[in-house]
């Protein structure tokens, strides 16, 4: 018998966002209508993946849930802050993401969920303001109420545990600086109120400092820093970041190392999207649009290493545009336009037109990372979750590690790493023995 390296998951689990907006809502009425029969969690490694085990030959490929303990859907309860007053029915009613049909199905449900106040600073989100925000305080008093409402949920709805997932909009680029450094100068840093703590810094702190998993599924520093490091490894806490890797990312994380593998090289590579909802109008905003440029921008170079193959990739000029067009809402269009080059250089172009929706794809993201940060908290894994870089667009890594982004790495060291606290033996796919 394989000797599971997690404690069981019993009792419920409490899964709180930061922002009930697009995506948070979208993700809560899933849950919801999956748990009634009304929907199927597509997308969700945790609720649809199956894994293999052993070598080829047993063909043994049990679900994910057979091999490590996750909370089951019916254990879960959601909450969340947000800046507006809207409950999660007519949050989710505004995005415009699910059909009505649907979320009138799930109506009592969603309406019982109402937002906590936000904390809520202009400055890192210049194009928001709502009436749904704790009064000022320092940032420290500020991260200290984050801690009383999360006691309060967690009692009030009988929580064994609790997961963080950061869902709200995407705060001004901010560079990592002194203040980031250690816990010490962090915990300063909060008192003194200073500029370099965005509202995201000061959830993620409250979450970090209670021991409770964060997930950063926006670009924002957030437990980027290694302030948040350090405090993770003091408490025993998993962190993951940052910004979920939906759409043209993840299509240009499939289509890159494929591109690579074959030795093609590439001359440019432009990216350019129109969407319409909230998200899209924050991102209108340049320097909001500036964090998450750096957050989209760095995938191509990792994976197709122009230091190696300068007569590849040398000279590949690379463009990430965002376009705020409101008739779109959430279903956002994503055009690349790939100039590639194969044998004596000879060019050749792909086009891809991704007509997709953003919240549908990032929502079995929240789940999934929700759940696996749930898993490793009773695997006693603390720190940077690597093993988590398939859902992120901006994966966190150790200091001095360059992260992976190629989507096929990324997944084979998530099903090891399940293997791995499931006590299964992991797989290299060398397979030579098969042979002897
Ligand atoms: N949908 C995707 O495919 C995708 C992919 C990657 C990243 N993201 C990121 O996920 C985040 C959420 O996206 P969305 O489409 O739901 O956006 P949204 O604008 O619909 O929702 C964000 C919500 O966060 C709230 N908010 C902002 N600051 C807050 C704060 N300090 N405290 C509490 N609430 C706050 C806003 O009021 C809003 O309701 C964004 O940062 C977005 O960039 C989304």
């Amino acid at each position: 018998m394989a000797e599971v390296k997690a404690k069981p998951a019993t009792g419920k689990l409490g899964i709180l966002t930061p922002g009930l907006g697009a995506v948070a809502t979208t993700f809560i009425a899933g849950c919801v209508a999956v748990k009634k029969g009304l929907g199927q969690p597509i997308g969700s490694f945790t609720q649809m993946g199956t894994i293999r085990l052993g070598k080829r030959t047993e063909i043994r490929k049990p679900n994910i849930n057979q091999v490590v303990p996750l909370a089951q859907m019916d254990d879960l309860v959601f909450g969340g802050w947000d800046l507006f007053e809207d409950n999660v029915y007519e949050a989710a009613t505004n995005a415009a993401v699910l059909d009505q049909r649907l979320l009138d199905q799930i109506k009592d449900e969603l309406s019982a969920i109402k937002p906590m106040k936000a904390v809520f600073d202009k400055t890192y989100v210049k194009r928001l303001e709502g009436p749904n925000v704790k009064s000022a305080g320092t940032k420290m008093e500020l991260a200290e109420q984050l801690m009383e409402d999360i006691k309060k949920f967690k009692a009030d709805n009988n929580c064994e545990r609790v997961v963080m997932v950061w869902c709200g909009s995407t705060e001004i680029y901010i560079e990592e600086s002194d203040v980031h450094q250690t816990v010490a100068s962090l915990e300063e840093g909060l008192r003194n109120n200073h500029p370099d703590i965005a509202p995201s810094m000061i959830y993620a702190y409250a979450a970090v400092k209670m021991g409770i998993p964060y997930a950063n599924g926006a670009p924002n520093l957030s437990c980027d820093v290694p302030a948040m490091v350090e405090l993770a490894a003091q408490t025993g806490t998993p962190i993951a970041g940052k910004d979920f890797k939906t759409g043209q990312t993840l299509m240009k994380t499939v289509l890159a190392p494929g591109l690579k593998a074959r030795y093609l090289g590439i001359d440019g590579w432009f990216s350019t999207n129109i969407l319409g909802n909230r998200d899209g109008a924050v991102l209108d905003d340049p320097d909001n649009f500036k964090t998450k440029e750096v957050s989209k921008l760095g995938v191509l170079e990792q994976i197709l290493e122009p230091d190696l193959h300068p007569e590849l990739y040398g000279d590949m000029y690379h463009k990430v545009r965002i376009n705020y067009y409101p008739p779109r809402g959430d279903n956002k269009e994503g055009w690349d336009n790939i100039d590639i080059k194969g044998w004596l250089g000879y060019p050749m172009q792909i086009k891809v037109d991704f007509l997709c929706r953003d919240s549908i794809l990032a929502a079995p993201l929240v789940l999934d990372l929700a759940l696996l940060l749930d898993l490793a908290k009773r695997a006693e894994m603390k720190g940077i979750q690597e093993w988590l870089s398939f859902y992120l667009k901006s994966p966190q890594a150790a200091k001095g590690l360059y992260p992976q982004h190629d989507l096929f790495k990324q997944f084979e060291k998530l099903k090891n790493t399940v293997r791995h606290i499931g006590g299964e033996d992991i797989i290299n796919h060398l397979g030579l023995d098969y042979y002897e």
